[in-house]
């Protein structure tokens, strides 16, 4: 058990993403005084001179390590050499600096791409490279693995009680609505809306709509990033999951309901579907949000961002 002191520098890392938003707002909430934060524009992570002088002026002892090139499978599938460049030289930069200027307690964010492709669901930690990749997502995957790998080496060179957390598809206020960056959720948000807006007849989402995802709403998974901040420290990585599990299919009928969609919903089978189930093996974290009850506040997020 951890204690992690509120006024002792933390830094997030990342925050103007979706979960560095979320994890900032929960720090504050409980009373933290020290957050460290920097934009993009300001300091790049990918480059090492300038992380390690902003390591230098700052000694964080706390890092949440959430900064990371994301996107979905298209993006993912058009880019791969900025999936796997961009996120490995943020990662080592990160994790040498932070190791360099004797940060504590550093956690790693991965996600469900790093399990193999085949794995057996619910998908367990131990999965973790026992089979080969979704090629959709191989890029990612490679790179997430890397910072799980090197999360496990300071651990057993150093002793340092560093983590890798692994959270299942996440969806929440700060979502990337960008086309072609996006994931599902937040796509079939822009689709929808954007669709009712110019009145077109129908819609077409990608693949069969049949494969299976596990949605948790951010600001749950900042309270399991908060607690295995204090609890957890194995060279395992840890899953945080949530149970909610909905097909594509599912998902875009809540969507079109939420954006009162009078169309068509058309199945483009060319599309990749990507993995067909996709569900952790996690601790009961206790999500308070559904997935249900956010849609809403997501289509009202996308459409005031379209005044
Ligand atoms: N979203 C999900 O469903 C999900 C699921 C599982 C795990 N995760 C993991 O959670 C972490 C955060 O994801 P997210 O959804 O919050 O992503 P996000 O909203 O795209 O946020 C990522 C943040 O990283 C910043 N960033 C990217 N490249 C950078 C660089 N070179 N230097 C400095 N900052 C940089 C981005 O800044 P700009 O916006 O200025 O580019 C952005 O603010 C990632 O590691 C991801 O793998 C996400």
């Amino acid at each position: 058990v951890f204690t992690i002191e509120s006024d002792a520098p933390f830094f997030v890392a990342g925050h103007n993403g979706m979960v560095g938003a979320s994890f900032v707002r929960l720090l504050m909430k409980s009373g933290h005084t020290n957050i460290l934060t920097v934009s993009k524009t300001e300091l790049d992570l990918r480059n090492r001179a300038a992380v390690f002088d902003f390591f230098s002026g700052t000694m964080p002892k706390y890092v949440l390590l959430a900064a990371a090139r994301v996107g979905g499978i298209l993006a993912n599938k058009t880019r791969p050499v900025e999936f796997l460049s961009d996120n490995l030289q943020i990662q080592v930069n990160v994790m040498d600096a932070a190791l360099k200027f004797n940060t504590l307690r550093l956690v790693f964010l991965g996600s469900s791409c790093v399990y193999p492709r085949m794995s057996p669901q619910p998908i367990k930690e131990t999965q973790l490279l026992q089979g080969s990749f979704e090629p959709t997502n191989e890029a990612y995957a490679v790179a997430k693995v890397a910072g799980i790998k090197q999360v496990q080496a300071v651990r057993r060179q150093y002793g340092l009680p560093w983590i890798s957390v692994m959270p299942t598809n996440l969806y929440g206020p700060g979502d990337n609505y960008r086309e072609g960056e996006s994931h599902v959720l937040a796509a079939l948000v822009k689709r929808f809306v954007d669709a009712e807006r110019l009145k077109l007849p129908f819609v077409t989402n990608w693949g069969s709509g049949e494969p299976l995802r596990e949605f948790m709403h951010v600001d749950d998974l900042s309270s399991a990033l908060y607690q295995l901040l204090h609890n957890y420290d194995e060279d395992l990585p840890v899953n945080v999951g949530s149970g909610e599990e909905y097909s594509i299919k599912q998902i875009s009928e809540m969507v079109s309901l939420a954006v009162r969609f009078n169309g068509e919903v058309r199945w483009d089978q060319s599309m990749p579907d990507g993995v067909m189930r996709k569900r952790l093996a996690s601790a009961n974290f206790h999500p308070r949000h559904t997935l249900d009850g956010t849609i809403k506040a997501m289509v009202a997020e996308y459409s005031s961002s379209l005044r």
